[in-house]
């Protein structure tokens, strides 16, 4: 049984950050943030909005594009680092706002990678024929752990939610293959400690480059398929520099990647179902294309993902 996306859906929130909002509270310019990042505005949430809120209207969207009722949800994963409390999960927070009755729940923590982890989990379920539909969410309120008097790390986030129902899906469709890694020695690179997000940009930037190039390559090969069958490239929206590079990598065209990191910055868990979505409702994914979908982050994770649109 082949597992592919039956529906998308995402959510963010009403207030914007621009960078002009973040020269008057450091020392920093629209200038630099532009150039070294690519990032033009960030969605923030208000206090009254909690990670949970915004995974639940993101997976109310994907449950209406895929036209499946909370009901046949077998399986609920959401992909966070910054859930509203350690336990009760976000997962089971959204089954009982849902209403999804027999759906099994848990979060899942692989930071930026963690939606591409929270697929492939899925993925096994529906693979195997022992769940039919598996919700996913990555949703994070990273505002909340973000230091504002750090600007090495508080011109890079956003908040926001993304969404998928996975799904069986006819042969030759869906995941055709996948990679997940970690590297727990790269971990002090990009981390919580204490109350916030710790990060030694260089480094992580290095392996970020080196790590999407060679897990495209890699599902590609896996898939028994070549660069030239790519039709997009949905890389992690973190920096435009790392996401160019990525497609530098795959010699593939400007319009032939997503980009949402301009508008967002670095959602992580979400950026990855959020540039899909948006790709989605532009018209631009059409049957049968073949969609590259690749995630780095703090661990270090990775995972990348080559899939065959259409049910
Ligand atoms: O989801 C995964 C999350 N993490 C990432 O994706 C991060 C990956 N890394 C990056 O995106 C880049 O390394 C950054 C955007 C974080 C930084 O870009 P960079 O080109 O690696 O800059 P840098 O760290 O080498 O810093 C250059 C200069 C430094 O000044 P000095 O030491 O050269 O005088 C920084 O202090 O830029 C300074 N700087 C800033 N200046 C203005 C750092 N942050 C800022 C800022 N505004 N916000």
């Amino acid at each position: 049984m082949n597992a592919g996306i039956l529906g998308l859906g995402r959510y963010l929130p009403d207030k914007i950050v621009t960078n002009a909002d973040l020269e008057k509270i450091m020392d920093t310019s629209d200038e630099w943030i532009r150039t070294r990042t690519g990032i033009e505005e960030r969605r923030i949430a208000n206090d009254e909005i909690n990670t949970s809120d915004m995974a639940y209207e993101a997976a109310k969207a994907a449950l209406e594009n895929a036209a499946i009722s909370a009901e046949e949800i077998d399986l609920i994963l959401v992909a966070t680092v910054t859930p509203d409390q350690s336990f009760p999960t976000v997962a089971c927070m959204i089954q009982e706002k849902l209403g999804a009755k027999k759906a099994a729940a848990m979060d899942v923590s692989a930071a930026c990678a963690g939606f591409m982890y929270a697929m492939i989990t899925a993925q096994q379920f529906i693979q195997t024929g022992a769940y039919k539909h598996v919700l996913i969410v990555g949703v994070e309120k990273l505002s909340r752990i973000t230091n504002w008097e750090d600007r090495n790390t508080a011109v890079l986030f956003g908040d926001g939610a993304g969404a998928a129902v996975l799904g069986p899906v006819a042969e030759g469709k869906g995941i055709l293959s996948f990679e997940l890694g970690a590297d727990g020695t790269g971990g002090q690179h990009l981390l919580q400690d204490g109350d916030f997000i710790h990060m030694n940009g260089r480094e992580v930037f290095k392996f970020a480059v080196r790590q999407m190039g060679e897990s495209s390559l890699s599902v590609l090969d896996k898939a028994g398929l070549t660069k030239e069958d790519v039709d997009l490239l949905v890389p992690h929206q973190a920096n435009i520099r790392i996401m160019e590079a990525s497609r530098e990598r795959l010699g593939l065209p400007i319009e032939k990647m997503t980009k949402t990191v301009h508008k967002y910055g670095n959602t992580s868990s979400a950026s990855i179902p959020i540039a899909l979505v948006e790709e989605m409702e532009a018209g631009r994914v059409k049957d049968n294309d073949l969609i590259i979908m690749v995630g780095f982050g703090g661990g270090l994770t990775w995972g990348a993902i080559a899939l065959r649109w259409g049910k």
